[in-house]
């Protein structure tokens, strides 16, 4: 059977203290319509308090967008799994590639960061994807199972780990894969994940991510072994973000 769908949103750097009331918004309309996905929203480190808080009472889910290897320590501006869970957090997006590019990560430290969510009983959601140079040169299934490898956590079980696929050049360009290209690369990932972890490989989520909207989210949500999005800047207005939670069934 296949799991059972996840719509992620990820606010990455957006979003002050009145935008609680997009998460007031979304838990009303959640209320209100049944849903057939489990719901998450990633805001940044700034808003989990008061996101926490608005979310109590709904099935609406918090985390965080990334989180530091060890559980504390001098790590200045870094935000550790330990705090997120103990801010009420459920998950937490690891590797995404703004932070591959912009912070430099490897896989290692990836790893890493997973793990350190696992520990503190995080899900750990874990991002891989290829450039759009790496695409053209025919790497895409090569890059991401080699990302799955390098990131890929011990402990890892289709209840505490995700995988999000997101094609670098898809995030927030409005271009996606067609859904043949997003079937093959799922079917690898699977592939992957069935030779990691057995038969948890084929109830572990696969996200899709890059560039999903309420328009093209039909679409991709019906793809094989595509078990849900991790949405960016449709995620940020509940309006936008409800209309790709109802699409997926
Ligand atoms: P996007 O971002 O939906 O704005 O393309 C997705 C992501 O980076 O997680």
């Amino acid at each position: 059977m296949a799991p059972k769908g996840l719509i992620a949103g990820n606010w990455k750097m957006n979003g002050l203290r009145a935008s609680v009331a997009e998460i007031e918004d979304l838990k009303a309309r959640m209320a209100a319509t049944p849903v057939a996905c489990d719901v998450l929203v990633c805001p940044p480190a700034t808003l989990i308090c008061s996101f926490v808080k608005a979310a109590q009472g709904s099935a609406i889910s918090i985390g965080g967008q990334d989180c530091h290897a060890a559980l504390n320590g001098a790590h200045t501006g870094d935000i550790s799994a330990q705090m997120l869970a103990d801010l009420g957090c459920s998950h937490v997006i690891v590797g995404h590639s703004e932070r591959r590019a912009d912070h430099g990560e490897s896989d290692a430290d990836v790893q890493a960061k997973a793990a350190a969510a696992l520990s503190q009983g995080l899900v750990a959601i874990i991002c891989v994807g290829e450039t759009e140079a790496e695409r053209d040169d025919g790497r895409t299934i090569d890059v991401v199972t080699s990302q799955i490898r390098g990131s890929f956590p011990d402990g890892a079980t289709a209840d505490n780990t995700v995988i999000a696929y997101e094609p670098v050049w898809a995030i927030g360009t409005g271009r996606t894969p067609t859904p043949a290209d997003v079937a093959e690369t799922h079917a690898a990932i699977r592939a992957e994940l069935v030779a990691l972890m057995g038969e948890q490989g084929n109830r572990t989520r696969i996200l899709y991510g890059g560039s999903v909207k309420p328009s093209n989210a039909s679409e991709l949500l019906t793809v094989a072994n595509v078990n849900g999005a991790l949405v960016g800047g449709a995620s940020l207005k509940a309006e936008d973000f409800w209309g790709i939670i109802s699409a997926c069934q």
